[in-house]
């Protein structure tokens, strides 16, 4: 019997909705097909943004999506994306499998996605190739409401107000495909870059995020950190407000990554092991950091993450696509699960990536659109944004077929939400065993308890030809026993229980 204690008289830290975010780039089959099929197309469209998507989204409470990349950021030049599309620059996305890239998804088609789908905006700057001239006027384009020659351009090309940029993040990658930098060159660029992106509405912060580490790079870490945060001027609020981290999770490693769906128990263990290695990172890079910023006024922004497998079978390999399956549920829960319980620092994570690319949380063929095991865990997950985060602790033991990649059975977090409930969410790692849990609730009176809960055998995904292999159900196994909960967790499975 696992114990378990909800302590929600300890209450920590806010866990913000962005947590849950997602990330967009121009990359195989995401922007184009997945969430943009322009106007004219016979898949029904709102604006060009398919109807059947923004709705999927929205369900799923997407709170902000990051775009234009990834690597694609650092090689875009945003002026070729606005104005009339049949006058936008044709040219070759050198990254994502050398297709042609019309521009026909531009920031106007970005913001009226964000504005259609409810969420916030990420955008993600060029420092590899542009200039700070051209960061400077795409500030100005999207944000300045009054006169001048970037917001008469915006007015011109049809949009009258300034739009909201929420984050915006000053070059991506730049140790690697955003210019291969040393972090005191990469520091100093951010300084000045940073500079010119203005807030020219002060009602209307934008929170700048700082191109941080790959992985277990804490030479990086502590290089931007000493030469940006230290030096940053006590006027100068919003001089650095996030640090990025991204860190994916490749079952086997970066040349061979493993297949998405056939896989065996060893694999699937060590799939989970590297996904909880984001802890190790979390606390190591978060260590670096509250040297200079002890306060943890700079939020760990992982925005970055998920699984990366090889691509289907007869897939373009430089689009990326792969399948889903409850593997990348587990991979989902842990990762949703240690973001929430490190909520003090982690102020957003977006999930790589949103339609057909990566962990997708959508899959599309044509007009046909299905929802994967990750996207129904995010909507379990979605009554913990914006609560309170409870302290929490379970009892578990150590799993796993090999040494090395030995995990502990079960992971979870809790919090209290805006109504007062208390949402719990908790994982079972094993392929194969349940686990009975007694659950110790202190401080919490509700006694009406509701459960959902996602668990089918390890390979179990959703296909277009059975879109619903994998879905939510109600689960009616929790019993609501004096001073807490009973119940028994399903081997492969992610459970959500609330009480109120
Ligand atoms: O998400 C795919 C790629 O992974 C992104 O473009 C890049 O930032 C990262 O290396």
């Amino acid at each position: 019997m696992a114990k378990y204690v909800i302590n929600t008289e300890n209450k920590k830290s806010k866990i913000n909705k962005e947590i849950y975010g997602h990330f967009s780039e121009h990359l195989g089959r995401c922007i184009y097909e997945g969430l943009y099929v322009g106007e004219n197309s016979d898949i029904p469209n709102t604006n060009g943004m398919r109807n059947d998507v923004v709705e999927a989204l929205k369900e799923m409470k997407i709170p902000v999506l990051r775009w234009p990349g990834g690597c694609f950021a650092d090689e875009y030049h945003w002026r070729d994306g606005v104005g009339p599309k049949e006058t936008r620059k044709k040219m070759i996305n050198t990254h994502w499998g050398g297709v042609v890239e019309d521009n026909s998804f531009g920031t106007h088609e970005f913001f009226e996605l964000c504005r259609q789908l409810g969420c916030k905006a990420y955008i993600n700057g060029n420092v590899g190739s542009g200039t700070v001239q051209e960061m400077s006027e795409w500030v100005e384009y999207m944000t300045f409401e009054g006169v001048s020659p970037m917001a008469d351009m915006r007015k011109e090309n049809g949009h009258e107000d300034a739009w909201t940029v929420d984050y915006f993040g000053v070059g991506n990658e730049n140790w690697g495909c955003g210019g291969n930098m040393t972090p005191e060159y990469y520091g100093n660029l951010y300084r000045r870059y940073q500079t010119y992106v203005r807030e020219y509405n002060h009602d209307k912060k934008i929170f700048k995020v700082a191109c941080g580490p790959n992985v277990d790079d804490y030479e990086w870490t502590e290089g931007v950190m000493k030469t940006c945060f230290r030096h940053c001027p006590p006027q100068a609020h919003g001089f650095m407000d996030g640090l990025s981290l991204h860190y994916y999770t490749y079952p086997e490693g970066w040349e061979i990554k493993g297949s998405a769906t056939d896989f065996d128990e060893k694999a699937w263990y060590k799939t989970l092991a590297k996904t909880l290695y984001m802890e190790t990172l979390i606390n190591r890079h978060g260590a670096i950091m509250d040297q200079y910023d002890p306060e943890k006024q700079v939020g760990l922004i992982v925005d970055e993450w998920g699984t990366w497998f090889t691509v289907e079978p007869g897939t373009n390999p430089g689009f990326l696509y792969q399948q889903n399956t409850m593997r990348d549920a587990l991979v989902a829960g842990i990762n949703l699960n240690i973001f929430n319980k490190h909520s003090d620092r982690v102020k957003m994570a977006n999930i790589a990536q949103l339609v057909n690319v990566l962990q997708s949380v959508i899959l599309t063929d044509g007009p046909q659109m299905i929802k994967t095991p990750t996207y129904h865990v995010f909507k379990m997950f979605k009554d913990h944004q914006e609560a309170t985060l409870v302290d929490s602790h379970i009892e578990t033991e150590q799993i796993g077929l090999e040494d090395e990649y030995q995990v502990p059975n079960l992971s979870e977090s809790a919090s209290i939400d805006a109504d007062g409930r208390l949402q719990i969410t908790i994982a079972n790692l094993s392929a194969t065993d349940s686990y009975p849990v007694e659950t110790r609730i202190v401080g919490f009176a509700g006694e009406k308890v509701s459960a959902e809960i996602l668990t089918e055998e390890m390979h179990a995904m959703n296909t277009f030809e059975n879109p619903n292999a994998v879905t939510v159900k109600a689960f009616d196994g929790v019993e609501r026993v004096h001073g807490g909960l009973k119940f028994t967790i399903p081997a492969c499975s992610v459970l959500h229980i609330t009480v109120e």
